[in-house]
């Protein structure tokens, strides 16, 4: 079927943002410890606990080792600890000293998923914090090796006193595995004390220490993500409004981003709302972080002291929402505050003089309870007082329409939000249907922040669902500022949610037909909308301004004689194939080539756009095309 796209040349659409397209990061589906946290000891300090999770103890991972030697190995909770917020420590008790390399008491680490991933001839960083009472006499011996015990390399560290102190060497792994351990032994007699058994891949993602998961990390750098919205999702907005503090040091506490920032050894972990343990050590230094080496804006999303997402704490009281007021404001200053400013001293103290350029913050997530609208309105009012300069982000809860979504909608424009956050699941079908969505918004009112969205799949017809959606964002981008895809990443080892963008496990990542859609249009976000309709059979399609959207495009199919013209009919661009196709570039997970001077499209995989490559000034364009399928393809 011949397909006619009129573009109307003389036409203006809406601009579209360079932070259109971002992602949503939240720590679902295990996805910081043990996820795109690059740390491969799991329960390093521990504190794993069955608050946490039933089935964990403090020494979740942890094998006990006696090798060629006498002695004990126990978590130990009293006033030799490490600090206030690290209040556990493994105790070791030789009793003889072993006798050859690698013998001693001690203990072995399993990592994550299979074990840790140990690349042969990389360096790994290896810390611990640890103290005894025979300086004299004692050492460390630290293996990687097999779960079998074959070695891979060992190292030695000579403890020096009685005081907790970090010691750190490199370690080298002679062969690669997926299924590493890291065992620590005491060599020597004598109590020792060790905690923070960590283990890093020198190989961050950008290099940073206490940083990202490569692989991981590198995917989603791929996105070209405009924003970076975190930390979630429902860890943000559950919970209990208690600090870790005596005498509960509660778990499961409300995500309150001061527990997340400073040396890691003194963040408290906390029970993650999706049902495991969080380190906090990717926390919001490492979050604003990883956004500014993406080249994304941060977007933050804070508790406005009201739990959701089913989970039914009671309401804080009015001087514990006032703390989470001034945490809020609090997090506007570290951010962005100098020098001269408490926070601002602080991500100074910490490493990052610069400020973050945070220029926005969302304040509560899928929020509808009565007592929203009174608290979101105290946190709103001290904002908008104390930072005119931040734009604020409402939201309407976990709906796409009805009464409740109505009435939040309501409420976010009488209150005057910049943005409101919007988040729904559907089927594609859905998606498809509602194409036009945003094309009766008031224009007068606040923008979308569509913060998160999927169709429920990871089929390719879901992509395509998702890809037909994206046009209405963009045709629309005068209203749709942002929009993320969620949830963004999941260990195949412990996923609660689905579909999701990409899935691990402890060696590699997969990506999903619905990332190849997101990946498409945030590396090819056009400047501005260029109005058009669709002819035989009628419909509106949006082509971008630069992006040809051809959804007859079909897999395995031959085409010929594109021809890009201006609503004059004067032809801007044609190719016949008969030569190179310099001026396109095939886009999505199929392959494409010219053969017998057609442009063949060879991939399993359904393609519905090409995007003209070079001149990138795509308000140059307006575009019309015309592809004929070949006889008998
Ligand atoms: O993205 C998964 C969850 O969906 C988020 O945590 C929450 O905001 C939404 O309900």
């Amino acid at each position: 079927t011949n397909r006619t796209i009129n573009v109307n040349a003389a036409g203006t659409g809406a601009s579209i943002d360079p932070t259109m397209y971002g992602a949503f990061y939240e720590d679902i589906n295990q996805g910081a410890d043990g996820g795109i946290y690059a740390e491969l000891v799991q329960n390093r300090s521990f504190e794993f606990n069955s608050g946490d999770n039933q089935t964990y103890t403090p020494l979740t991972a942890w094998d006990i080792l006696r090798r060629g030697s006498d002695g004990t190995a126990a978590v130990v909770n009293d006033n030799n600890r490490l600090n206030e917020n690290n209040r556990n420590y493994l105790q070791i008790d030789a009793t003889s000293a072993g006798e050859g390399s690698g013998a001693g008491v001690g203990v072995r680490n399993s990592g994550w998923n299979a074990g840790q991933k140990l690349e042969a001839h990389k360096k790994y960083n290896y810390s611990v914090w640890a103290r005894t009472s025979n300086p004299a006499g004692t050492s460390l011996a630290v293996t990687l090796e097999t779960p079998e015990g074959g070695r891979l390399d060992i190292a030695t560290i000579k403890i020096k006193g009685d005081r907790w102190a970090k010691y750190q060497v490199n370690l080298s792994p002679k062969s690669s595995t997926g299924a590493g351990r890291l065992a620590t032994v005491v060599q020597g007699t004598g109590t020792v004390r060790l905690d923070m058994v960590s283990l890093f891949p020198q190989d961050t993602w950008n290099g940073r220490e206490n940083g990202l998961r490569k692989d991981l990390a590198e995917k989603i750098a791929d996105l070209n993500p405009g924003f970076l919205r975190f930390p979630g999702g429902c860890i943000v907005n559950t919970g209990s409004y208690d600090t870790y503090s005596a005498p509960n040091y509660a778990r499961a506490r409300t995500y309150q981003w001061k527990d997340t920032i400073g040396p890691v050894e003194q963040r408290p972990a906390n029970r993650n709302f999706w049902g495991y343990n969080q380190t906090y050590g990717l926390g919001y230094m490492e979050y604003f972080q990883w956004a500014e080496d993406m080249g994304a804006i941060p977007v933050p999303v804070v508790p406005v002291g009201v739990t959701g997402c089913g989970d039914n704490k009671s309401a804080p009281d009015q001087a514990t929402l006032d703390r989470y007021i001034q945490d809020t404001l609090d997090l506007i200053e570290f951010a962005n505050g100098d020098a001269s400013t408490e926070w601002g001293a602080k991500r100074i103290a910490y490493g990052h003089p610069e400020p973050y350029n945070l220029d926005r913050i969302g304040l509560g997530n899928e929020e509808y309870k009565p007592e929203f609208k009174q608290y979101f309105t105290q946190f709103y009012n001290a904002v908008r007082k104390a930072h005119p300069e931040i734009k604020i982000i409402g939201n309407t809860g976990p709906f796409s329409q009805g009464p409740e979504f109505d009435d939040l909608a309501k409420f976010n424009a009488d209150t005057g939000v910049d943005l409101v956050d919007e988040h729904y699941y559907n089927e594609p079908s859905w998606f498809l249907n509602n194409n036009h969505r945003y094309d009766s918004y008031d224009r007068n009112s606040y923008k979308v922040f569509l913060g998160e969205y999927a169709s429920r799949g990871n089929k390719p017809a879901n992509a395509l669902a998702e890809a037909s959606y994206m046009t209405g964002l963009e045709r629309n981008a005068d209203v749709v500022k942002m929009a993320s895809y969620a949830p963004l990443i999941a260990n195949e080892a412990n996923t609660q949610w689905s579909p999701d963008m990409m899935f691990f496990n402890g060696t590699s990542v997969r990506t999903t037909p619905n990332y190849e859609v997101q990946k498409l249009f945030m590396n090819n976000v056009g400047t501005q909308v260029v109005p058009s309709t669709q002819e035989n059979p009628a419909s509106t399609v949006q082509p971008i301004a630069g992006r040809i959207g051809l959804s007859t495009w079909a897999t395995s199919a031959r085409y010929d004689d594109v021809k890009v013209t201006g609503s004059d009919g004067a032809t801007l661009f044609s190719d016949d194939f008969s030569g190179t196709a310099a001026a396109w570039t095939g886009n999505g997970t199929g392959s494409w080539s010219i053969q017998d001077g057609a442009y063949v499209q060879s991939s399993t995989t359904a393609q519905n756009t090409m995007v003209t490559a070079g001149d990138t000034n795509w308000s140059n364009y307006t575009l019309s095309t015309k592809a004929t399928k070949l006889a008998g393809s």
